[in-house]
């Protein structure tokens, strides 16, 4: 079945360009098995034509409040009790204003507060406006009545300038809005949200160490067992934190992620988050050696063979398992042969409390791939998780985690 099978999303627009993107999002969120149906502020329909969306959603599209024609067909009450979920995409800073002082002279708006729906807004606007006061004050008075943020996004901008406010790209407001929906249907209460008041700092990815401007060594970590680890962590209620080296993945719901690039950075932000949690999960590949002079400039093509000097680079989980006030320390070891005997060496030596060892050389498991197998030591057990997709494999690992932790205490 498709993941979106049957639900109903209404997308409401508002004036920005990055409305240029959401004919593609309206057909990826269809593609997913969604039901939706459009409505646009006066604002959007600078940037996009309502034919245009309607051909896409197979729906008419709504843009008016005081529309006799419209109302007769689907009033904005009715429009309000259809959707299973509201994405506001892109939402301007205009639009946020509005919604956050409880106004209802259009559509959206009315829309907003006609619905018992869950809302998820995608921010787009200029750097400098996100980060004003005004535009913070009103995302904040957001999230308190539980909207949910998707995003934004740093990068260059449509004005020129560089900093926060992209609208995400469709395939990650597709991924969050499918995220947001089975976590709506999970409804999961508070007692079924074991973590929560925890804090978990997970590494995941792969980390690069520069050669020279243009090159690097790095490993074919992808950051899907990290991601799904925090994934299945913020779903039992912990507030989780990411540090990711390099990858190409949406940032799982709710988790805030600190995005570095070599063994340096990496162990520069574990050690900032680690002392104030609860967990730290060391599950990226982090480059045991780094280039011993970054040259400043691309090095030449001259000789048939060259060297290149390596030093090693401080071993992050180890560093944190070392804190006075160290918090329950998870390791992974990935492992080509002698899975057993290398993965109890780390624990004991790098001073764990866990390690879940995955053996690298099998195929279709470890780097890159959907699935993976675990076999997880504390100092006194050994417990298999057996082959199957990450996300599932996380969700049984962050469940162990919390029952040796619970155990220890
Ligand atoms: O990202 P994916 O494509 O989903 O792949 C998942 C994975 C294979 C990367 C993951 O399951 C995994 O095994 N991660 C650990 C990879 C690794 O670097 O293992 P290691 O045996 O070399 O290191 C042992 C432990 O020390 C790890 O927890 C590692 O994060 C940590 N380490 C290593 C070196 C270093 N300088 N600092 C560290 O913290």
């Amino acid at each position: 079945m498709q993941i979106l099978q049957g639900k109903k999303i209404l997308l409401g627009i508002s004036g920005g360009i990055a409305a240029y993107k959401t004919p593609e999002l309206v057909r990826r969120l269809k593609e997913k098995g969604a039901d939706v149906r459009v409505v646009m502020t006066e604002g959007a329909k600078a940037f996009i034509t309502p034919l245009t969306l309607q051909a896409v959603s197979a729906n008419a599209v709504s843009d008016s409040l005081l529309d006799t024609q419209a109302e007769l067909a689907m009033g904005h009450i009715e429009l309000a009790k259809w959707a299973d979920f509201i994405l506001i995409a892109p939402a301007t800073a205009d639009i946020i204003a509005k919604i956050a002082a409880g106004m209802a002279n259009d559509l959206l708006t009315t829309l907003c507060l006609a619905t018992a729906a869950p809302i998820a807004i995608a921010p787009a606007m200029n750097q400098q406006m996100w980060h004003s006061q005004a535009t913070q004050k009103n995302i904040n008075t957001l999230t308190a009545w539980q909207y949910t943020l998707f995003g934004p996004g740093a990068g260059e901008q449509a004005c020129g300038d560089v900093g926060l406010g992209r609208m995400l790209d469709v395939p990650e407001l597709v991924d969050l809005t499918c995220q947001a929906i089975a976590a709506g249907n999970n409804n999961t209460s508070v007692e079924q949200k074991p973590l929560t008041g925890q804090k978990w700092v997970i590494t995941a990815g792969p980390t690069r160490e520069a050669i020279d401007p243009v090159r690097y060594i790095s490993n074919h970590s992808s950051g899907k067992m990290g991601f799904a680890i925090a994934a299945a962590a913020q779903e039992l209620g912990a507030e989780v934190t990411i540090i990711s080296g390099p990858v190409n993945l949406t940032t799982p719901l709710n988790c805030k992620k600190i995005a570095v690039n070599s063994a340096i950075e990496m162990h520069q932000q574990a050690l900032t988050y680690a002392p104030t949690s609860d967990v730290f999960v060391a599950c990226a590949a982090v480059a045991d050696y780094r280039i011993d002079n970054i040259a400043n400039e691309k090095i030449k093509k001259s000789q048939d063979t060259m060297q290149l000097n390596l030093i090693k680079n401080p071993d992050i989980v180890a560093d944190v398992a070392a804190l006075e006030n160290k918090p329950f320390t998870v390791g992974f070891a990935a492992e080509t042969q002698d899975v057993k005997h290398y993965a109890q060496d780390k624990l004991a030596r790098k001073n764990l409390d866990m390690i879940a060892a995955n053996n690298v050389a099998t195929v279709g498991q470890g780097f890159n791939s959907d699935n993976n197998a675990l076999t997880v030591f504390t100092p006194n057990n050994e417990k298999e998780l057996s082959l199957m997709n990450k996300s599932e494999l996380a969700k049984q690992l962050v469940q162990y985690i919390h029952q040796t932790l619970l155990g220890s205490q």
